[in-house]
């Protein structure tokens, strides 16, 4: 059988002015810019391998190793825009006649190297994952945010590394609404990020539906969308080229804070944060009034569990602190996962201003990482996850 396959890897963004309401459903195109930080691969990714032959009788998809449906209007609008842009590269030149068909049939087998159930956002690494893949495997060049977006809106500033840019666009096809670096991941070399994963309940209402409800009935969410997010993007964007942590931090926490109020603003309200959620931000004030500036920042996506900004010579202290106030239970998993930690003694004062009532068990685990690059290509077809006979390998 003679099967193509191309695999890639891609990472997860966390926003720090937030993406909340779409004027455009199916296109998918906000109300608002956004801004966000790629996340380290080396901690949270997706793997994607795509294969096509002419053997294959119908696109197939393998999620996590279980298949799936290959029918989900966003995943067909990808590959579609995907097979339209190799249309059109093809139409316009004259070698390339031995290219892929585009006829034939794909099968894609996607993972992330981090369990769904953690509830950390794995749909803009699927969808960035899955575009850069299919694009490889078309010999697709060029701008694909915009193809990505069509995915999951912030599945476009997954398509770059470092500290991206939504830009909202003005046009009515969405051609404008594409991802673009403000700055390169090694920009800022000291910045880390700490993944608070909070026990608790899964459901919750989801982003989707959610921000729709929010453009419906929230009069916040407009006024957030036209005012506040033009001032705060361009803010962001001096801080980050700063490297002004305090401005960087202060900002991150204020518009996380909006975005939550917006669900609340919204009828029926959204409650994505919960009692952890919370006692968490308390924490990170303590911390940060006790240091008198702003050490620590604290973000939430449509989710409890906390993603905290710091640089590197503040997270020994603060991991200190957090496992002070939310003592591991001992079941024998890892407190501390991903970029090593080392081990911190807090001063008196610090334990008797910051930490409060411990609350045992409430954080699961803490995962360290970084701002890292975008979606990258692995080579060495060992790394495929769909074997020559084009079926997902079998994984130990
Ligand atoms: C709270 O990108 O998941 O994480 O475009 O409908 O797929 P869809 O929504 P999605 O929304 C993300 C919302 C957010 C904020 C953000 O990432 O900017």
């Amino acid at each position: 059988m003679a099967v193509s396959a191309v695999t890639c890897t891609a990472p997860v963004n966390i926003a720090v002015i937030k993406y909340w309401g779409k004027r455009d459903n199916d296109l998918i195109l906000p109300i608002n810019s956004s801004l966000s930080v790629t996340l380290h691969q080396d901690q949270l990714k997706t793997t994607t391998t795509a294969a096509a032959s002419r053997d294959f009788t119908e696109d197939r998809l393998w999620l996590n190793g279980e298949e799936a449906d290959v029918g989900h209007p966003r995943l067909q609008a990808c590959l579609r825009e995907v097979r339209r842009l190799a249309r059109k590269r093809r139409g316009s030149s004259t070698e390339d006649t031995a290219a892929l068909s585009l006829s034939y049939k794909v099968h894609i087998a996607t993972e992330n190297n981090f369990p769904t159930a953690a509830g950390l956002a794995s749909s803009a690494a699927g969808y960035a994952c899955l575009v850069s893949t299919l694009a490889r495997l078309y010999g697709v060049e060029g701008e694909l945010s915009e193809v990505a977006r069509r995915g999951s809106g912030s599945a476009c500033r997954s398509m770059l590394g470092g500290f991206v840019q939504w830009q909202r666009g003005e046009r009515p096809d969405g051609r404008d609404s594409i991802a673009q670096q403000v700055a390169p991941e090694t920009h800022w070399p000291e910045l880390r990020v700490l993944v608070l994963v909070v026990s608790g309940e899964k459901k919750q209402v989801g982003s989707t539906a959610g921000m729709q409800t929010s453009v419906d009935t929230s009069p916040l969410l407009k006024h957030r969308a036209e005012v506040v997010v033009p001032e705060r993007l361009a803010l962001m964007v001096r801080h980050i080229r700063e490297r002004d942590f305090e401005g960087f931090g202060k900002l991150t926490m204020q518009d996380s804070n909006q975005f939550h109020a917006t669900c609340l603003d919204t009828f029926p309200p959204i409650f994505y944060l919960n009692d952890i959620s919370r006692n968490i931000i308390a924490l990170a004030h303590r911390f940060n009034a006790h240091h008198g500036c702003t050490k620590v920042a604290y973000t939430f996506d449509a989710g409890p569990n906390a993603v905290i900004f710091m640089l590197a010579d503040t997270v020994a202290e603060f991991v200190e602190v957090v496992r002070r106030s939310f003592p591991p239970s001992t079941n024998g998993d890892q407190f501390v996962r991903g970029l090593p930690v080392s081990s911190a003694s807090l001063p008196e004062e610090l334990l008797a201003a910051v930490v409060a009532e411990p609350v045992p068990g409430a954080v699961r685990y803490i995962l360290h990482t970084k701002p890292g690059p975008g979606p990258q290509f692995l080579d060495d077809p060992s790394q495929h996850l769909l074997g020559a006979d084009g079926l997902p390998c079998q994984t130990a």
